[in-house]
């Protein structure tokens, strides 16, 4: 079991639901976010729930790059190792590309790509020094094309942390093929539409959308089965990921 799991975003929406169901199947979990009071109520809930679980919290800003590295080396202190950790803060602002809104998109880009290089240097560092852990990316659907409107940098990001994955996975690879063992594990997530903050202003209709808890429980199922890669829920998300990688662009634009 990878016992230790910091989850970055965990203040609320997925990261938050994350958090309450490892710690419900007996993990201990490190709550990082900005809004340290939604992390504290969180590690109440926790506690109250689950007395057994170890549940700390740290302010952390993933575009603090020194902070993802400090708090991330303060967990290893706290917690005797890290076993898990899930790349998952993120942002979902943005506009049209040439719609004069720069600064939303970058924010964008570097809440979710540049940070997420970050956290990601900061998890292998710990896994490789363990020679053990596994790293989660969180991705989306939306990484599987190019996606139109206020959806253009957020997508690119997304195949951005996508292919980060990848090609730390392959590091590993090589590895292995040069004899050396390990226990590093690399999966990357692409959910669907999961209701939280992010998108909590979005119409209650939108094709496919499934609440937090749903939708989480899909996501830990593949992040303990140590998945390469999963779409989540699988249903229907598997198969329109598969058509949107293939598909002409007009039919992309109608499946998200
Ligand atoms: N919900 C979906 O349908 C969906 C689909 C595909 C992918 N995703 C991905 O899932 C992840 C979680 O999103 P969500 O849907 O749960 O949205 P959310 O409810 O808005 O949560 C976003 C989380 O990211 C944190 N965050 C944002 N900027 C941060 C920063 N600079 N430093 C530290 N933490 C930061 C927020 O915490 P603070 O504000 O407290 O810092 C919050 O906890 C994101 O990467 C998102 O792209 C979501």
């Amino acid at each position: 079991m990878r016992r230790n799991v910091l989850i970055t975003g965990a203040s609320s929406g997925l990261g938050a639901e994350m958090a309450r169901q490892l710690a419900a199947r007996g993990h201990d979990v490190a709550l990082a976010a900005r809004r340290v009071e939604r992390l504290g109520d969180l590690e109440k809930h926790i506690k109250t729930q689950h007395p057994d679980v170890r549940v700390s919290t740290y302010a952390l800003d993933v575009n603090d790059h020194d902070q993802v590295f400090a708090v991330t080396k303060q967990v290893v202190v706290d917690f005797g190792g890290l076993d898990r950790f899930i790349v998952n803060a993120g942002l979902g602002k943005g506009a049209r590309i040439g719609s004069g809104k720069f600064y939303a998109n970058k924010e964008t880009a570097e809440t979710n790509f540049v940070a997420a290089i970050a956290q990601c240097e900061a998890a292998m560092e710990v896994f490789y020094e363990q020679n053990a852990g596994h790293l989660v990316v969180i991705s989306s659907i939306s990484a599987m094309r190019g996606m139109p409107s206020s959806m253009t940098t957020y997508a690119a990001t997304k195949a951005g942390v996508a292919h980060l994955a990848e090609g730390i996975r392959s590091d590993l690879g090589r590895l292995t093929e040069r004899g050396k063992k390990h226990d590093i594990a690399v999966t990357t997530i692409y959910p669907g539409y999961i209701r939280s903050e992010m998108n909590e202003k979005v119409e209650q209709d939108v094709r496919f959308m499934v609440d937090t808890e749903t939708g989480v429980r899909s996501m830990i199922k593949a992040i303990e089965a140590e998945a390469a890669e999963a779409a989540t829920p699988a249903w229907p998300w598997l198969p329109i990921g598969a058509v949107m990688r293939h598909a002409p662009l007009k039919v992309v634009r109608k499946l998200m």
